[in-house]
C-alpha cells in the first residue's frame, strides 16, 4: 500500500514537473513572438502615418494619435521632442510611461528603432520608439507607442492550465494502465511462484524457470532453517515423524549407509532352506528402524553363507524381507580380507584400542594394508550407489575411519557423517596405534564426526589437535585440517519406540510363565538376566562373579535365585574372544558347582545367538537385569530392557562405564568391578518394593520415549542437511535433486 502511495506521488510530481517546464518553454517563445508581432505592428503604423506626424507634431494636434490607438492593444501614443520632452500624447497615455522615462539611447536611436518589454503594474507593456522623418539639418522628433501585452499573460495563464490538465489526464490513464498491467502481471508472477513452491508436492516433474532459482533457494534454505529449530526443539520423535522432516530436506532423496554389519543375514537352515537372522548388533537395532523409516540403502559386508543367492545383478536385496522398504547391497569379501580388515585391524586392534577393558591391541601392518583396501572398496561402492553428485553419506563405526577420506576423493561434494559407536580413547592411548594420524585424517574426511558423548568428542578434538597439523574451533566444536571443516558433535544412540520387538511380545506375566516353566524354574523362582554378545567390554566375568559374591552373602537367595546368561557368539575366530568364552563357561559350571544343590543350578548359560522375540521375553519375564559393560559407548541392552517393561516391573543394574548410565540415572548404576557393590544393588534390585520399582521405570520410560532412535537420526540428518545446503550455497550448486 505505502509502495503505491509512494510511487502515485512520485509520478505525478514528474508529470507536474513536466508540465511545468512545457509550458514555460511554450510562454517564452509565445511571448517572443509576440513582441515582433507588436514591433513589426508599430513599424507598420508609423510608416503610414509618418508624414501626418509630422505636421500633427508641428501643430500641436493629437487627433492623429488618438486614431492610432484605436488598435486594441495599443495603449497610447506619444511624440517626443530630440531633448525628451512630451510634446503631444494620445488621450489617457499612461503617465508613468512618458517621453521623460525614455533612456537617452531610446532618443537617439535610429531608423532601426528601439523596443523594449517591462513589466508593469497590471502586465506586460511593449514601449517603441521610432524616429519621425524631419529635416536634415534639425534632430528627429521620436514616436512612443505603447502596447499592451498583458493579453500574453493570459495567454500563458491559460496555456499553463490547460497543460497541467493535460498531463493530469495522461497521468491518471497511466498510473491507471500501470496498475492493470502490474496486476495482471502479479497474478501470473505468484501463480508462477506458487507452481514452483509446491512442484516438491507434485507428482510430476515441474521444470522451474531460471530465474526463480534463487528465490527458490533462499525460501527453501529458510523453510529448512524453520524446520530445523523445530525439530530441535521439539521431543515427540516418531518414525513417521522422521520421514516427514527427511522427506522436507530431502525431497524424496534416500540416504546412504555403510556398515560392516547387515541388518539381515541369509543363511542355510540345514535342512535344504533358508533362513533369515536378525544378527546381535546394537549398530543394526539402532539403524535399522531408521532405513525403514528413511528408505536409502545400507551398504554392508554379506556375512551370511546364503547371502549371494538372494541378491540380484549388482548385489541388492530389498528388505526387510517380509515387507520391503529400503535396498541392501551387499559386498563379498576374501577370507584375506575379512581376516585383516575385519578380525585384525578393526577388533584386534581398534577395537582393545578403543575401549579400557584390560586388553593389550594388536596392530599388524598386513592387517593394515587389508584395512585401507577394504574401506576403499567400501567407498568404490558408495560411488557406485550415489544417485547425486553431492549425497548424504552416514558411514558407521571403526571399521570404517578411512573410508570418509576415500569417498572425499570420490565424491568431493558428498555430505559425510561418521558415527563412531565406540569410545574414542584419550590421545595418549590412541598413540598406541602406529597409523593414529592416518585414522584421523580419515575420518576428517567426513562433514561430521558423531560419538555417544561429550567426552568422546573431547578426546577426539585432543587428538586431533596433538597429533595433527590442524585448527581447533573450539565455539563451533569442529577440526580444520587443510582448509577443510570437520564438526563434532555427540548424538546419544537409542533405541526405536515404540519398539516392535516389545509390541510383538506376549504381556509381562505371561513370559514371567512361560519363561520359568521353560527353564524348569518355580512359578515364584526370582530371575536375574544378562544379554550381550561373548566380548570382554562386557563384563560378564565381573557379573556372574558379582552373583556369587550375592550368593555367598544371602543365603536366603539360594534355590530361590537364578542369573539367566544369555551370550550371543561374537568373532570367535579370535583368541582372546575364545579364551573369554572358555573362561565364562567355565566361571558359570563353577559357580554351580559351589551353590548349585538338587533342583538348583543358580547359574543358566545360554551360549547361543538367540533372536529378538526370544530375547524380549527373557527381559520380560525377569526381576531383573544386570549390564556390566566394562566400557562401552552406550550399550542398547539397558534400553532395550526399560524399553519391554511396560509392566513398569523390574530393576535395571546398570555399570556407570557405560553412556546409558548418563541417561538412566534411575537404575542402580554401579561400579562392575566394584563385586560388594554389585552385589550389593543385585540384592537391593530383588528388594525394592513394586512402587519404587514402577517410579523407577516409569521415569526411564518417559525418557527413552523421548530420546529414542529416531531423535538420534533425526538430530544427525538434520546436521547432514544443514551442512550439505550451506556447502551447496558455497559451491552454487542447483538445490534440486537430480532424478534417479
Ligand atoms: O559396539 C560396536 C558395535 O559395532 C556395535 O554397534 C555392535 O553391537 C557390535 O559392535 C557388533 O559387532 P560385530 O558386528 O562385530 O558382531
Amino acid at each position: 500500500m505505502r509502495a503505491a502511495v509512494r510511487y502515485l506521488v512520485l509520478l505525478f510530481g514528474s508529470l507536474a514537473l513536466v508540465a511545468w517546464g512545457a509550458s514555460a518553454l511554450f510562454n517564452l517563445q509565445a511571448m517572443e513572438w509576440a513582441q515582433r508581432d507588436v514591433a513589426a505592428r508599430a513599424r507598420l503604423a508609423a510608416s503610414a502615418a509618418d508624414p501626418s506626424l509630422r505636421q500633427a507634431a508641428g501643430r500641436g494636434e493629437r487627433q492623429l494619435l488618438n486614431n492610432m490607438v484605436r488598435d486594441e492593444r495599443l495603449m497610447g501614443a506619444a511624440i517626443c521632442s530630440p531633448s525628451g520632452r512630451s510634446e503631444i500624447a494620445s488621450d489617457g497615455f499612461p503617465a508613468s510611461l512618458g517621453c521623460r522615462s525614455l533612456p537617452e539611447e531610446a532618443l537617439r536611436v535610429g531608423e532601426e528603432g528601439w523596443d523594449r518589454t517591462i513589466a508593469g503594474p497590471s502586465g506586460a507593456t511593449h514601449l517603441t520608439v521610432l524616429p519621425i522623418s524631419h529635416e536634415v539639418s534639425q534632430p528627429p522628433r521620436m514616436l512612443l507607442l505603447v502596447h499592451d501585452m498583458s493579453y500574453v499573460d493570459r495567454r500563458a495563464d491559460t496555456t499553463r492550465r490547460y497543460t497541467f490538465l493535460a498531463f493530469a489526464v495522461v497521468g491518471l490513464l497511466g498510473a491507471a494502465a500501470a496498475s492493470v498491467v502490474a496486476r495482471l502481471s502479479w497474478l501470473s508472477w505468484t501463480a508462477q511462484l506458487r507452481m514452483v513452491l509446491l512442484a516438491p508436492f507434485k507428482a510430476a516433474r515441474v521444470v522451474i524457470p531460471r530465474r526463480f532459482q534463487p528465490l527458490l533457494s533462499d525460501v527453501r534454505d529458510l523453510v529448512s532453517t524453520l524446520a530445523v529449530e523445530e525439530a530441535r526443539t521439539e521431543s515427540g520423535w516418531t518414525p513417521e515423524r522422521l520421514k516427514q522432516v527427511l522427506q522436507r530436506q530431502l525431497g524424496g532423496e534416500g540416504i546412504l549407509v555403510v556398515a560392516n554389519r547387515e541388518p539381515y543375514i541369509h543363511e542355510r537352515d540345514g535342512a535344504g532352506g533358508l533362513r533369515v537372522v536378525h544378527p546381535a548388533s546394537g549398530l543394526v537395532t539402532a539403524l535399522e528402524p531408521v532405513m525403514r523409516a528413511c528408505s536409502g540403502t545400507w551398504i554392508a559386508h554379506g556375512s551370511g553363507d546364503a547371502d549371494f543367492e538372494v541378491v540380484d545383478g549388482h548385489d541388492h536385496v530389498r528388505v526387510p524381507p517380509e515387507r520391503p522398504i529400503y535396498d541392501l547391497r551387499r559386498l563379498r569379501l576374501t577370507p584375506e580380507e575379512e581376516q585383516g580388515y575385519y578380525y585384525g585391524f578393526s577388533n584386534e586392534g581398534l577395537w582393545p584400542l578403543c575401549h579400557i577393558a584390560d586388553a593389550r591391541p594388536s596392530f599388524r601392518s598386513t592387517d593394515w594394508e587389508r584395512y585401507q583396501q577394504v574401506n576403499r572398496r567400501f567407498a568404490d561402492a558408495v560411488a557406485e550407489e550415489a544417485a547425486v553428485p553431492d549425497p548424504i553419506v552416514l558411514v558407521q563405526d571403526y571399521h570404517f575411519a578411512m573410508l570418509p577420506r576415500y569417498l572425499r576423493e570420490r565424491l568431493p561434494r558428498a555430505t559425510i557423517l561418521t558415527f563412531w559407536h565406540i569410545p574414542w580413547p584419550h590421545a595418549e592411548r590412541l598413540v598406541v596405534c602406529p597409523w593414529a594420524r592416518e585414522l584421523l585424517g580419515g575420518l576428517l574426511g567426513s562433514s561430521i564426526v558423531g560419538f555417544h558423548t561429550q567426552a568422546h568428542c573431547n578426546n577426539f578434538m585432543e587428538a586431533a589437535d596433538r597429533l595433527l597439523e590442524s585448527r581447533l574451533d573450539r565455539e563451533r566444536q569442529s577440526v580444520i585440517q587443510a582448509g577443510r571443516e570437520t564438526l563434532v558433535r555427540p548424538y546419544p544412540i537409542s533405541i526405536d519406540w515404540p519398539s516392535r520387538w516389545a509390541d510383538a511380545t506376549a504381556p509381562a506375566e505371561q513370559c514371567r510363565a512361560e519363561v520359568r516353566r521353560e527353564l524348569g524354574l518355580p512359578a515364584d523362582a526370582l530371575l536375574g538376566v544378562g544379554v550381550d554378545r561373548l566380548d570382554y567390554t562386557k563384563g560378564i566375568e565381573e557379573r556372574l562373579l558379582a552373583v556369587e559374591r550375592l550368593l555367598e552373602r544371602q543365603p536366603r537367595l539360594h534355590g530361590r535365585f537364578w542369573f539367566a546368561q544369555i551370550a550371543a557368539p561374537s568373532r570367535a575366530v579370535i583368541e582372546a574372544y575364545r579364551s573369554l568364552a572358555e573362561r565364562v563357561e567355565a566361571l558359570a559350571d563353577r559357580i554351580n558347582a559351589r551353590f548349585g544343590r538338587e533342583g538348583w543350578r543358580p547359574i543358566i548359560l545360554a551360549r547361543r545367538h538367540h533372536e529378538p522375540p526370544a530375547i524380549f521375553r527373557m527381559y520380560r519375564a525377569a526381576d531383573l537385569c544386570y549390564v556390566s559393560s566394562l566400557d562401552d559407548g552406550m550399550n542398547l541392552v539397558a534400553k532395550e530392557f526399560v524399553a519391554a517393561r511396560d509392566d513398569l516391573h523390574g530393576v535395571l543394574v546398570l555399570s556407570q562405564f557405560t553412556g546409558a548410565a548418563r541417561e538412566l540415572t534411575e537404575a542402580l548404576v554401579v561400579n562392575p568391578y566394584d563385586l560388594d557393590a554389585a552385589a550389593a544393588a543385585l540384592l537391593a534390585a530383588l528388594d525394592m518394593p513394586l512402587e519404587e520399582q514402577e517410579d523407577r521405570m516409569r521415569s526411564m520410560r518417559t525418557l527413552v520415549s523421548e530420546l529414542n532412535v529416531y531423535r538420534w537420526a533425526g538430530k544427525m540428518l538434520l546436521d547432514a542437511t544443514r551442512t550439505r545446503r550451506k556447502e551447496r550455497l558455497a559451491s552454487r550448486l542447483s538445490p534440486v535433486a537430480e532424478p534417479r
